[in-house]
C-alpha cells in the first residue's frame, strides 16, 4: 500500500477511472488528478452533471430501503464502485476497480454482514459462486440485486441482457433486481457528450447508453413495479435530494425495480 492505505500498488492513478471520477461527481475523495481532469471535461460538456450522480446515489437508498420493506435482507450490489455508507443487512459488493474494492475493504472491517469481491460483472459464475457470495447470501431467500449505472460499460455485442439473465436465473423467487441506466432517450445531446469524453479519455473505457426499451430488456420476465422504468429523480420521490433541481438532470438515466415471479 501506499502513503494512503486505499490505494493498492497495482493502480496506474495517471489514467482516470470510471468508479474514482464518480467519487469526485460525488464530493468524495478517493480519486486523482487525472479523474478530476475527467470529471471536469464531464462537467464542461454537461454542467450540473454533478446532481444526476447524486439523485442517482439517492436512488440507491430508496431502492434499498423499499427492497427492505418487501422483505429483502440481503443484497448483490454489482458495480458497486467507491462506498460511501455502512450496510445494515448481509451485502456483497462487487467491483472490478481496486481502489473500489480496496477501500471497501477498509470501510468494512470488522462487518460480519458485507464483504468485497472484486471481479468483472461478465463473467457471473466468479460472483455468483465466489466463497465470499456464498458465505453471506442465501440463494434460497430474496436477495435485492443492484446494477446501479453499470450496465452501460456492457457493450451490446458482449448481450447486456443475456449477461443480467444470467444473475436473474440464480436468484429465489420475491427476489428484486434494481437498475439505473444512462440513456440518450431523453436528454441525447447531453448524454452523447458525455459518452464522447468518457470514449476519449484514457482508460475509462467506453459508455454505451441505451434506449427505455433496451432498458426494460435488462428486466427479462421480473414484474417491474410501480411506478415502472421512469427517470431516476422520477422513481418513488420521496424529498429535496431525490429530484435535481434543473429537470433535465433528472433525465439523462432511467430507473426500475422489478421482482421475481
Ligand atoms: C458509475 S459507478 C456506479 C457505482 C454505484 N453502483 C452507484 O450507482 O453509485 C460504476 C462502477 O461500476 C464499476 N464497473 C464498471 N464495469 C465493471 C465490470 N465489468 N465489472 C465490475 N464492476 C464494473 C466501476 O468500477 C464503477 O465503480
Amino acid at each position: 500500500m501506499t502513503g494512503q492505505d486505499w490505494v493498492p500498488p497495482i493502480v496506474d492513478t495517471s489514467a482516470p477511472s470510471g468508479a474514482r471520477t464518480y467519487d469526485y461527481l460525488l464530493g468524495g475523495s478517493h480519486n486523482f488528478a487525472a479523474d478530476r481532469a475527467m470529471a471536469d471535461q464531464v462537467e464542461s460538456a454537461v454542467p450540473g452533471i454533478r446532481a444526476a450522480a447524486r439523485i442517482n446515489r439517492a436512488f440507491l437508498a430508496r431502492a434499498v430501503r423499499f427492497m427492505i420493506g418487501q422483505g429483502v435482507r440481503q443484497f448483490l450490489d454489482v458495480g458497486s464502485g467507491i462506498q460511501h455508507g455502512d450496510p445494515a443487512c448481509r451485502v456483497v459488493y462487487v467491483d472490478r476497480d481496486p481502489i473500489a474494492v480496496a477501500h471497501s475493504e477498509l470501510m468494512l472491517t470488522g462487518n460480519e454482514n458485507a464483504a468485497v469481491v472484486e471481479a468483472d460483472m461478465r463473467e457471473p459464475e466468479s460472483i455468483l459462486d465466489h466463497p465470499t457470495t456464498r458465505r453471506l447470501l442465501n440463494f434460497d431467500e430474496p436477495v435485492g440485486l443492484l446494477f446501479l449505472l453499470v450496465l452501460h460499460w456492457i457493450p451490446d455485442d458482449a448481450g447486456p441482457a443475456a449477461l443480467v439473465a444470467r444473475y436473474r436465473a440464480a436468484l429465489s423467487p420475491a427476489s428484486h433486481l434494481a437498475i439505473t441506466h444512462m440513456t440518450d432517450d431523453l436528454q441525447t445531446d447531453k448524454i452523447t457528450a458525455v459518452a464522447d469524453v468518457v470514449g476519449r479519455s484514457r482508460g475509462a473505457g467506453q459508455v454505451f447508453p441505451r434506449t427505455r426499451t433496451e432498458i426494460a430488456d435488462l428486466f427479462g420476465d421480473f414484474a417491474v413495479l410501480p411506478p415502472g422504468l421512469v427517470p431516476t429523480g422520477a422513481w418513488r420521490p420521496g424529498g429535496i435530494g431525490d429530484i435535481a433541481e434543473d429537470p433535465e438532470m433528472n433525465e439523462l438515466s432511467f430507473a426500475g425495480v422489478a421482482r421475481k415471479p
